[in-house]
């Protein structure tokens, strides 16, 4: 396996306009500044084609993957969120890293993890409640049943293979952020019910009349 903390020659590391307009320097000088600096990218909304399709298997040799793996974990805690998709921030590759630690629960202690090429061999237990929410659907939280455990193969940030079960608080997490590959959002696990009871905001949403309190990219936003 490729050892993915690797960094590839720099030049092929984050080309993006936003990380030139964040560090302002040349690329030159990148890996000394990326030791300090992140990039937190805008989470995309709901209404973006990126959240309803499946995402793509990932070329381990992509360079800029360590990059994009640590400005993921900054996006997402910027964003106070326990989980992240890589389709969130508009990128539809199969990748997702979570956090759960700040969620308090004595089992998530130090659960933070990189996901790469993640494929759900099974799920299973007794579906229980909680009530979720999602960075890219900002102000909605309602309750979703989801099977106890969920057992995954992927590679972490190392290019290792594992195969896990994830029980509980730590398997939740991991099934919405797994969904999110699949092109799938919680909400469309809500009864016709409770979704016709927040259709409403979910317009605002789609609309761009959201707020949320971390940067936030609209479907219908233009661009700045
Ligand atoms: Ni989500």
């Amino acid at each position: 396996m490729p050892d993915l903390a690797l960094q590839a020659p720099f030049s092929e590391i984050r080309h993006s306009p936003a990380t030139q307009n964040l560090c302002g320097i040349k690329q030159g000088f990148r890996t000394f500044v990326h030791l300090f600096e992140y990039m937190i990218y805008p989470i995309v909304a709901l209404g973006n084609p990126v959240l309803k399709e499946r995402a793509k298997e990932i070329d381990l040799r992509m360079p800029e993957l360590p990059a994009l793996i640590e400005d993921m974990f900054e996006t997402m805690y910027q964003a106070s969120g326990v989980g992240l998709a890589a389709p969130q921030i508009g990128k539809g590759i199969r990748l997702f890293v979570i956090d759960a630690e700040p969620m308090d629960e004595e089992n998530l202690k130090g659960a933070k993890m990189v996901f790469i090429n993640p494929l759900k061999i099974e799920e299973n237990g007794t579906p229980w409640p909680y009530e979720e929410g999602c960075l890219s659907i900002p102000g909605i939280r309602e309750e979703v049943k989801r099977p106890e455990k969920i057992t995954l193969e992927y590679l972490d940030e190392k290019g290792e293979k594992h195969k896990k079960t994830f029980e509980g608080m730590l398997a939740r997490v991991v099934q919405h952020e797994y969904d999110h590959l699949e092109g799938k959002l919680f909400i469309e696990y809500l009864s016709p019910f409770r979704k016709k009871l927040i259709q409403n905001k979910l317009n605002d949403i789609l609309k761009g009349k959201a707020k949320a309190d971390y940067p936030i990219r609209f479907a219908l936003q233009t661009k700045r």
